[in-house]
């Protein structure tokens, strides 16, 4: 038997599902509500004030009054190696790894700077409400292995692996096919299913492995059917060009992966903004994911994705969204939502504020098969939830005082809000971010 532990006074919202399917039952809202946490770190009991049980009257309560309670963020593709190397300017994707990226990478074979930049990492992840993450983490095993410690300290549901990649990149960041492979393996044994911690087997992309890494990927998959994967794809004009060259006998870049069986339920596929018709069935039929990254879509100028093409009744493609921190330029999903949006507006779709909070939470969680645990606030998931101070700065008081509706608002702190509205951030039930000045604990 667990035993409850702490009460949450707040206005909680929750999603139950997706509002594009039916809007009107998509949210559970208690604008008066209450939250129960138990000794190990799950919901126990959710419901309004009104209705909490006497036996929870006297435990200790963080009371947030007005500001609203969702669960926590869910960023489904960033790069841990590439923490604070945001703002890098480039003329391209490929420009910008070349010229940025692998340099900065390279210095994680040094396990005190992979362990300083796993703290400011995960510390970033939780001012921004992240509590649940998939990291591309670098080369180098050892700091794979530095982040799933660190995440373990916080019991935090993070997935990572270690980077693989035998070409075209600087000599010091290339791994080989069959040590790649190895080590890849013996991570997976220490610490995949460990708490909430998975493992993602994670080719970096098409251009950076050769045939017989993709080849030694195909084999870890398939011993390891449990574990994600995670890569990228089809995110630039210039890459895909590449890849047409480096694999001349594939017929489009999804083929590549495709070759190597590295399609599936548990695939992610950073990016996707430029796939044909038989990439997106391919996709669809083998339940991958694509996940949009927009804010760094924009920063790289790789494209803008359209959501409308990847949702066609006929082929539905599972759509992720992500920071892809240090491509993306902001850690916050609120950002990531307001950035969606814009793209989505570009290709004549209006996104809607319950949308993209949907899919920065229970939507990436459904996606990564995490739904039962996290995602949504119910009695049994985790606790991972974050407060929301949806008036945090004179100018979202001041749009606030027009909000019309949830929708609305939830839409003005999607444009205008960032860390400052993330007033604290609870992972597993205890408090690893907070300002201060808006608690009353009684
Ligand atoms: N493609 C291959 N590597 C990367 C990366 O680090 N960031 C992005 N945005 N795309 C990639
Ligand atoms: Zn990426």
């Amino acid at each position: 038997m667990t035993k409850a532990v702490k009460c949450i006074f707040a206005h909680i919202i929750s999603f139950n599902s997706d509002p594009l399917l039916n809007p009107s039952k998509a949210v559970t809202e208690y604008a008066q509500g209450a939250m129960v946490i138990d000794d190990i770190g799950k919901i126990t009991w959710l419901g309004t004030r009104e209705d909490l049980p006497k036996t929870y009257a006297k435990l200790p309560k963080d009371d947030y009054g007005k500001q609203y309670l969702m669960a926590g963020f869910i960023d489904s593709h960033l790069h841990y190696p590439q923490y604070r190397m945001l703002a890098a300017p480039a003329k391209n994707l490929l420009d910008w790894l070349n010229r940025f990226t692998f340099k900065e990478e390279a210095r994680y074979h040094d396990a005190d700077h992979a362990t300083n930049a796993a703290k400011h990492f995960l510390n970033f992840l939780h001012a921004n409400g992240t509590t649940c993450a998939m990291a591309f983490s670098s080369v180098h095993k050892q700091a794979a292995d530095i982040l799933f410690s660190a995440a373990a300290a916080s019991n935090m549901a993070l997935i990572t692996g270690k980077t693989m990649m035998d070409r075209n990149a600087p000599d010091n960041l290339l791994d080989q096919a069959q040590q790649g492979a190895l080590d890849s393996q013996s991570l997976i044994d220490k610490w995949h299913g460990k708490g909430r911690l998975n493992y993602a087997i994670t080719p970096r992309f098409a251009i950076t492995s050769t045939e017989a890494q993709l080849a030694a990927t195909q084999q870890l998959v398939e011993q390891n059917p449990n574990c994600y994967l995670q890569t990228h794809l089809s995110e630039s004009p210039e890459e895909i060009e590449m890849v047409k060259h480096l694999f001349p006998w594939a017929t489009d870049y999804t083929h590549v992966y495709e070759q190597y069986g590295l399609l599936g339920k548990k695939s992610f596929f950073g990016h996707g903004i430029h796939l044909s018709e038989r990439e997106c069935t391919a996709l669809s039929d083998s339940g991958s994911t694509i996940v949009h990254c927009p804010t760094s879509n924009s920063f790289l100028g790789s494209g803008l994705l359209s959501l409308k093409h990847l949702r066609q009744a006929k082929r539905p493609v599972k759509i992720g969204l992500a920071s892809d921190i240090g491509g993306g330029t902001s850690y916050s999903m609120l950002h990531t939502i307001g950035e969606a949006f814009k793209i989505a507006s570009f290709n004549n779709i209006q996104l809607t504020a319950l949308e993209g909070f949907y899919m920065a939470t229970l939507g990436n969680a459904k996606t990564l098969g995490l739904d039962n645990e996290i995602g949504s606030l119910e009695v049994g998931k985790w606790a991972d939830f974050i407060i929301i101070d949806p008036k945090a700065t004179a100018l979202l008081e001041a749009r606030q005082a027009i909000s019309e509706s949830l929708d609305d608002s939830l839409f003005a702190l999607a444009i205008l809000g960032d860390d400052r509205a993330i007033k604290a951030t609870y992972v597993a039930g205890k408090c690893r971010h907070q300002i201060s000045s808006n608690l009353n604990t009684a």
